[in-house]
């Protein structure tokens, strides 16, 4: 058996975090906030916000994309690595999630930076596509409905540039894309999208088993 990527128990989790993770205090407050929503669940880990906080800084991004904000712990990651002219065009469908984001985004000074457009995001894509800004944004993150993973993608894959990156998340499912009696929608989804990325030639990939599973594709020139 080749060397695996190691397992994280809880120790091990609670070394990384104390390690590694430097969580301004607006985004722990955030995700303490968010702990204590019912579907405080879909918020992406704190060490996934800075690894994609990384990436951002990495290729030196400024103009992004985020699908699917939620209370806006992912954008807060991504809003506070750009520069101080960096851009978030954020979708989401849902006021109720979104004012709580809001919120943190007025706190943490970053308010500026974010464009949120409240509407299907599969339609506020399109409408950007039509107003001709495909290929002018740097880096795009996926993270809403699973069931549209594709419609996502290929839409996001059309607005990054060249050498643009985009993180797909959710893509081990919580292992449920690995389990063959598991044939719901939204795992059916995943495991398709993740099928079809493996072979794109359009983009570099990796599938980095951080949090539930971060796919990276690198768009090619
Ligand atoms: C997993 S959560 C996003 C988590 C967020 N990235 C974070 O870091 O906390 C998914 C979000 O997608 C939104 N959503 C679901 N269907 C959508 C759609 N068709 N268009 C836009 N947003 C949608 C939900 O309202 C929800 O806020």
């Amino acid at each position: 058996m080749p060397k695996q990527t190691t397992n994280l128990d809880n120790q091990l989790y609670n070394y990384l975090l104390s390690a590694s993770l430097r969580e301004p205090e607006m985004l722990l407050q955030l995700r303490q906030e968010t702990a204590n929503h019912p579907r405080g669940g879909m918020q992406i880990s704190p060490e996934q916000g800075q690894f994609m906080a990384l990436l951002v800084e990495l290729i030196g991004a400024k103009k992004t994309l985020e699908v699917g904000v939620f209370t806006g712990y992912s954008s807060l990651c991504i809003a506070l690595a750009l520069p101080a002219d960096g851009k978030i065009i954020a979708l989401d469908v849902s006021e109720e999630y979104t004012a709580i984001a809001r919120r943190y985004w007025h706190k943490a000074g970053v308010a500026d930076k974010i464009d949120l457009r409240l509407a299907p995001a599969l339609e506020t894509l399109d409408e950007l596509l039509a107003s001709g800004q495909a290929q002018t944004f740097d880096f795009a993150f996926i993270d809403a409905d699973k069931e549209n993973y594709d419609g996502y993608y290929e839409r996001c894959l059309q607005l990054v540039r060249p050498g643009g990156l985009i993180a797909i998340d959710n893509v081990l499912w919580s292992g449920q894309v690995a389990d063959s009696q598991i044939q719901d929608e939204s795992t059916q989804a995943i495991r398709a999208i993740n099928n079809k990325l493996h072979h794109d030639e359009r983009v570099a990939l990796s599938l980095v088993p951080i949090a539930d599973g971060l796919t990276l594709a690198l768009k090619r020139g």
